[in-house]
């Protein structure tokens, strides 16, 4: 075996993105797609190309003809379709949150051990060459001692009916977009935080419309993310050490257009560092490719992925309390 053979459990937005990645790799193809409407699925298959169109997920999963699926399900439904397909043989790469609890996560976990099948949390920005190169600044200790990040994902929702908004969907603006900074600094500061501190603002549907999040780290650094539905389509994130900083203005997503990492020293003129291009969602791809046809781990590990969902309970927990939080 040496080609992946892709489904795609739903028809969601954010599939446009990921098609072209598994075409552009040398290992993928993609072979079906499932809709809860098979009319849906039909459609779908023929807009994009797709061989084969399934009117539900199990059947798709059931059906033999996939290797691996893409899981672009509304987040409440982020662990049970990762769990139907591991259990029917197939590998998985599911979208960010990875779930809305530890226990899903554990049930997950539990259920790629048993099956021996990959299972990755789809956060593409962590394979992006910017991204690592980050991480190589922040290891080689040319900032110094890390004191602080600072990240914000903000973007205005245009519909009321966006499953977003919903509360038992796993809504709300820090599952969405503030898992980006909060997972960022976790890779910077290589852990989960020991404490955080939260406060939110809740629209009328009864999900967090903006949250603002303080977080402290074992070695004594913290972390500010902030995310909002509210405000235009902002992101930012700063790494400040005690020799210098770096700035992204496109740290998770629209790195293709305008992006720029700079270096700010201690001393002297600020530096642009170069990055080398590649389509931002190819990497989260062709990790799964080694990981299935290689044996390898995947890069994110379920330990990482962990993290990120027990630090946005802690942030929450905080949120509602009106306390900081152990995590
Ligand atoms: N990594 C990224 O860049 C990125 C970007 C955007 C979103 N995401 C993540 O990807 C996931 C999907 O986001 P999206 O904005 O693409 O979602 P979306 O367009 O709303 O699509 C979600 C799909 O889920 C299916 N579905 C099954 N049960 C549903 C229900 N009860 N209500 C609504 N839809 C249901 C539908 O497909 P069928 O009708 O075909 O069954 C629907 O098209 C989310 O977890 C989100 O966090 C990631």
């Amino acid at each position: 075996m040496n080609k992946v053979r892709w489904g795609l459990l739903s028809t969601a937005n954010i599939n446009r993105r990921v098609i072209p990645a598994i075409r552009a790799s040398a290992h993928g193809e993609l072979v079906a797609v499932a809709s809860r409407s098979l009319e849906n699925a039909q459609q779908y298959a023929e807009k994009w190309n797709i061989p084969r169109a399934f009117g539900s997920y199990q059947e798709l999963l059931d059906s033999g003809e996939v290797d691996a699926v893409y899981i672009s399900l509304p987040n409440h439904l982020h662990a049970e379709w990762s769990i139907r397909a591991l259990r029917a043989g197939v590998h998985v790469l599911c979208e960010k949150p990875f779930a809305l609890s530890l226990n899903e996560v554990d049930r997950m976990v539990a259920a790629s051990r048993e099956s021996g099948r990959v299972l990755a949390e789809a956060f593409m920005y962590r394979h992006h060459p910017q991204t690592k190169i980050v991480g190589e600044w922040v290891r080689s200790g040319r900032l110094g001692e890390i004191i602080l990040t600072r990240g914000v994902f903000n973007f205005k929702i245009s519909r009321r009916d966006d499953v977003r908004l919903i509360p038992e969907y796993g809504g709300g603006c820090l599952w969405d977009v503030g898992v980006y900074p909060l997972s960022y600094s976790q890779y910077v500061f290589g852990g989960a935080p020991q404490a955080v501190f939260g406060r939110q603002w809740k629209g009328d549907t009864g999900v967090d419309e903006d949250f603002a999040g303080l977080l402290w780290y074992p070695g004594g650094g913290m972390a500010q993310i902030a995310s909002s539905f509210r405000s235009p389509l902002h992101t930012h994130f700063e790494i400040i050490g005690t020799e210098g900083r770096l700035t992204l203005n496109r740290p998770f997503i629209g790195m293709d257009d305008g992006r720029r990492l700079v270096f700010h020293p201690a001393e002297g003129d600020e530096q642009e560092i170069p990055v080398p291009e590649k389509e931002l969602y190819l990497g989260e791809i062709e990790d799964m490719h080694v990981a299935i046809l290689d044996g390898v781990m995947p890069y994110l590990s379920l330990e990482e992925t962990r993290n990120h969902v027990r630090t946005v309970l802690a942030l929450y927990q905080s949120a509602a309390s009106g306390r900081a939080i152990e995590v």
